[in-house]
């Protein structure tokens, strides 16, 4: 399908835009990928897949650990920053789509993704891809912002300035729900259970919030670029949006969903 290769060709622009590093550092979100290794209890030697690695959040961290871990990313800008990232931590980099994972059925004990495979276009695609390269008795874990957060709250904003989305993208906040995620993996014999979890973004002011969004998040600098003249209209609803949150500093609450699977032990 043609259309969807060229939407793949302007995810990856739009995510090698910005510096998405210089932006998770300034915002503290380095500290969700650990905390999902720990949740997952990652052992050394087991064979861990990261989809939608980015710069490797929780590639990194899980590959500490000892496990064999591959992180998988369509961007080739997001993989290289992750290589400069892992410095001397054994990691296998692999450019590739999460709906087509270029691996062996019953590759992974672990498959992990923090924020990542909810941007994968085609949402029932990926779950299947998943349960099709983890073993039996396998473990997945998966962050996912809800949209009840305040970074639904932030991608509602975004999407109220620009024209819908495909009809063949499922909204990336779906994996950010139990329901939702629960029909996504339904006859997959991956049995699923759920918490949900909050970071604290820091920034210096509301201002400052925007101004990061604004130059080094690839999605909020493409739709600056787009919307020429009418940025400022996203910009002030933005600025709104940080103020809302704001105490001392900008200390925005930013709950995710955690999705923790354990695919059965019959192979079928
Ligand atoms: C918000 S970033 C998350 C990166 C990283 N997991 C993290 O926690 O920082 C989303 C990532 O999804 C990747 N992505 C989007 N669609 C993808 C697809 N179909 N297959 C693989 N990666 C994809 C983007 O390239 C980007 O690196």
């Amino acid at each position: 399908m043609e259309q969807l290769e060229q939407y793949k060709d302007s995810v990856r622009t739009t995510w090698a835009t910005g510096d998405y590093d210089a932006m998770m550092r300034q915002e503290g979100l380095y500290e969700v990928g650990p905390r999902l290794v720990q949740a997952m209890a990652v052992q050394p030697g087991e064979d861990v897949l990261d989809v939608a690695c980015g710069t490797g959040n929780a590639t990194i961290p899980a590959a500490r650990t000892g496990a064999r871990v591959t992180g998988l990313d369509l961007t080739p800008a997001m993989l290289a920053r992750a290589r400069e990232r892992a410095a001397g931590v054994a990691v296998e980099w692999v450019e590739g789509d999460a709906e087509d994972l270029p691996f062996p059925d019953a590759s992974f004990d672990v498959v992990l993704s923090t924020f990542g495979c909810m941007f994968a276009p085609r949402h029932e695609i990926v779950a299947d891809e998943i349960a099709r390269v983890l073993r039996p008795s396998g473990r997945l874990g998966v962050c996912a912002w809800t949209p009840e957060g305040s970074i639904g709250e932030f991608f509602r904003v975004v999407g109220g300035h620009v024209p819908p989305s495909p009809e063949y993208v499922d909204p990336p906040l779906a994996w950010g729900s139990e329901e939702p995620v629960r029909e996504l993996f339904e006859g997959t014999g991956i049995e699923l259970e759920f918490s949900r979890e909050e970071c604290v973004i820091h920034h210096a002011s509301p201002a400052a919030a925007v101004e990061c969004y604004a130059t080094q998040f690839g999605p909020v600098v493409r739709t600056r670029e787009s919307l020429g003249d009418q940025w400022p209209a996203l910009r002030d609803d933005l600025l709104a949006l940080f103020e809302r949150y704001t105490t001392t500093e900008v200390l925005l609450p930013a709950e995710y969903l955690v999705i923790q699977g354990l695919k059965s032990a019959q192979t079928t």
